[in-house]
């Protein structure tokens, strides 16, 4: 492949390569010196760490010197030689330097000094220029390649499940809706509501909120799968662990049952954040010393521990017995909230915790039921500082007992008869979870903010780039 010649930052920092001749092109981070000489430390992306580039202030024209602002692109031609100053190995002693282009100091929004992540949130076009959102995205690029690795490596296919969906099954709250209706003069049917018939795909459509109904479809076929793709929630959630677009991981096991789900779940993660250990450590560490002390720590402990497994009803008892004021009252039969499962993670058993047999009022129609009649093997994995980070299940392929939950809970059955095939032909037990991608990273990166963990948030109110 022909390409201009260029040496990556992260290859040049290794490289004890001296008098050899490199090119390293990227954003000026800072610049500083006097007269006779100056600094530049530049950043390409390709690592947490600047190179820093010397440069004999005469040699050069003095007004391609004053364009060289934080900001600004260049490139740099020079010999790669040992650094005598502090904090760095290599620098890079400059020949010849062009600007790309430049970044006008008055008004370029990102200066020297820190921002807040607030404010970075309102510049978030440029904020991958920051340290902090380069790490957080180079992390983000690790997590996504080990989890299609690890599948691949235990012979999971990879589906894709749509986007647009006809289906609001899964009940996971409000959904956006798709249409190419007039909106200013839609098409009404004799009753006032809008003739969806005339719609694109001739019926009323959503952005899907999970690919698991998919997934299910191609686990009774290739008994190991997984989905990896944008889900779409319209809830109005504006927490710092809701997103209106999120990714979502679902694998889907045909010949699984709850306890092997969990044993899936558990090593799964496992696995993800030992990745990152062994991969992001330097970007780790940046992290660790800027926002979150006990990040690394706490990463390490995770691996080490095995996750508390606890029914909902003993977790109930747990939190009831515990004589918390609690801002959501618990008793059984509600719903966990966040402050319920950081208490059984960080107070109570101070390690990951996987609950299980939910009462089925509060979870979805496609979860087993228990043989008591008021439970079902749902499962939901929770994690410290974060909550629920994984939500799943065993499901029923018992197609009366399906049958008899959508019923009860309304579904209309012509809505999901493609669903209900799989339990009419060769139905099998099975199982699958679903990660939140971003729940994930927030865990992994010490952030506490979603919003800063994804390149473009959507929240309420929010669509901005
Ligand atoms: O628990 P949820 O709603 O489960 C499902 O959607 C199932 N279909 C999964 C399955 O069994 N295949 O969502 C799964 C996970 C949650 O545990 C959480 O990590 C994340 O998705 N999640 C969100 N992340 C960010 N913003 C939101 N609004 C989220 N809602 C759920
Ligand atoms: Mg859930």
């Amino acid at each position: 492949m022909e390409h201009t010649r260029r040496n990556k930052i992260v290859d040049v920092l290794k490289s004890k390569e001296f008098g050899k001749e490199v090119v390293v092109k990227g954003w000026v981070r800072t610049k500083r010196g006097n007269k006779s000489v100056i600094f530049i430390s530049m950043n390409d992306g390709s690592a947490i760490h600047n190179i820093q580039v010397v440069a004999d202030a005469t040699g050069f024209d003095e007004d391609l010197l004053k364009q060289i602002n934080t900001g600004a692109c260049i490139a740099v031609t020079g010999t790669l030689v040992e650094s005598v100053g502090q904090g760095q190995s290599v620098e890079v002693q400059a020949k010849q330097i062009e600007v790309y282009g430049i970044a006008d100091p008055l008004v370029f929004p990102l200066q020297k000094k820190g921002h807040s992540l607030e404010f970075l949130r309102e510049i978030a076009h440029l904020r991958p220029r920051t340290n902090t959102f380069g790490a957080v995205l180079r992390i983000r690029h690790a997590m996504a390649f080990a989890i299609h690795k690890y599948f691949n490596d235990q012979g999971f296919f990879y589906i894709h499940a749509p986007i647009i969906t006809g289906s609001d099954a899964e009940g996971a709250g409000a959904m956006f809706r798709v249409t190419t209706l007039d909106d200013k003069n839609p098409p009404l049917l004799p009753d006032g509501h809008v003739d969806y018939a005339q719609d694109f795909f001739g019926k009323e459509t959503k952005l899907t909120v999970s690919g698991q109904l998919e997934a299910e479809l191609a686990a009774m076929a290739l008994s190991l799968v997984y989905t990896f793709g944008p889900t779409f929630r319209a809830e109005n959630s504006n927490t710092p662990r809701h997103l209106a677009e999120f990714w979502m991981i679902e694998p889907e096991m045909a010949f699984y049952d709850i306890g092997d789900n969990m044993d899936l779940a558990e090593n799964f993660l496992k696995y993800l954040i030992q990745y990152a250990l062994d991969n992001c450590i330097d970007d780790l560490e940046f992290l660790n010393k800027m926002y979150d002390n006990e990040l690394i720590n706490r990463l390490r402990e995770v691996i080490g521990d095995k996750f508390e497994r606890l029914t909902y009803t003993e977790a109930v008892d747990i939190l009831v017995a515990s004589g918390q004021q609690w801002e959501f009252p618990v008793s059984w039969g509600t719903d966990l909230q966040s402050e319920h499962e950081r208490y059984l993670v960080e107070k109570h058993f101070g390690k990951p915790v996987i609950l299980t047999g939910y009462p089925k009022e509060i979870k979805a129609f496609y979860m087993k039921q228990n043989e008591d009649g008021k439970t079902v093997r749902a499962m939901d994995v929770l994690f410290p500082k974060i909550g629920e980070i994984i939500g799943g299940s065993q499901r029923e392929e018992n197609l009366e007992a399906l049958l008899r939950r959508i019923h009860e809970m309304n579904i209309p059955e012509k809505d999901v008869w493609w669903y209900l095939d799989t339990r009419r032909f060769g139905t099998v037990p099975h199982a699958g979870f679903g990660l939140g991608f971003e729940r994930l990273i927030l865990f992994v990166t010490g952030m506490s903010n979603i919003r800063d963990v994804i390149p473009f948030p959507r929240t309420p109110k929010n669509a901005e780039f």
